[in-house]
């Protein structure tokens, strides 16, 4: 008998920590970790039409629009990696149409997870952010300093981590919650994302053990 890879949504304002604790999740479960935010990114990186358009959006800390996002999650769901490992979507879906547009296709998680941390840490949080542009690894200044003068050297900061703007992305955040979490009421866990990752990530941890002991498991000879 084989398991059903495992199907994760992750979800909480603006650096909640979702990307930290994805690449523990991914370190740990094997799962394909896709993130709306490094999607929209990659394809801006990339100089197309639809990143253009994605950053005006990202530059004032709104929703892009379904007609690039939908799109290119939706794809990135089917690809047979995801299909055969599992998957960790991170980011998606952040309003009520994104979460239809999964229910339409009949994708629906096994466990949706909302990291819960109050808004003064969410801005020293971004304020405090730095990427590895070589590693793609998530620093902060404070909680989470590289961990040499060489990686401090290269790090880089999002052009949408800013006080001004991760005030606009938390009303956007505050807009559209609700309507997902609507939609995924019966299989939301809530987790206190204040603490330190390593004891944000033990409370993920159980509850992920807790969804594959539930999960029925295929037999390969029904
Ligand atoms: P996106 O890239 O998804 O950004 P976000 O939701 O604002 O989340 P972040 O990536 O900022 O934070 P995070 O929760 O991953 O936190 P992290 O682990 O880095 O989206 C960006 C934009 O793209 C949106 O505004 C929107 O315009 C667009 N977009 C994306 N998805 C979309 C969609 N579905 N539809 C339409 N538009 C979409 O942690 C943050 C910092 O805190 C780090 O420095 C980290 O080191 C530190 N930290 C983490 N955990 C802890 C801890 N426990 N204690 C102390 N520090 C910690």
């Amino acid at each position: 008998k084989t398991e059903e890879p495992l199907k994760v949504m992750i979800s909480g304002a603006p650096a909640s920590g979702k990307g930290t604790q994805c690449e523990l999740i991914k370190k740990k479960y094997g799962l394909v970790h896709i993130a709306a935010g490094d999607l929209l990114r990659a394809e801006i990186a990339s100089g197309t039409e639809k990143g253009k358009i994605a950053k005006e959006y990202m530059e004032k800390g709104m929703l892009v629009p379904d007609e690039i996002v939908v799109m290119m999650v939706k794809e990135r769901l089917l690809q047979p990696d995801a299909q055969e490992n599992g998957w960790l979507l991170d980011g998606y879906p952040r309003s009520f149409s994104q979460a239809k547009a999964l229910e339409d296709l009949g994708i629906r998680p096994d466990i949706f997870i909302l990291l819960e941390v109050s808004e003064e840490d969410l801005v020293e949080r971004v304020v405090g952010r730095r990427l590895d542009p070589v590693t793609g690894k998530i620093y902060h200044l404070k909680y989470s300093p590289p961990e040499n003068e060489e990686i401090a050297a290269r790090l880089t900061q999002r052009f949408d981590d800013t006080e001004e703007k991760v005030k606009l992305r938390l009303q956007t955040h505050h807009q559209n919650v609700e309507a997902v979490l609507a939609t995924y009421e019966d299989i939301t866990v809530r987790i206190n994302g204040s603490v330190v990752k390593e004891d944000v990530f033990a409370e993920i941890d159980k509850a992920l053990s807790s969804v594959i002991k539930r999960k029925p498991t295929s037999s390969s000879a029904s």
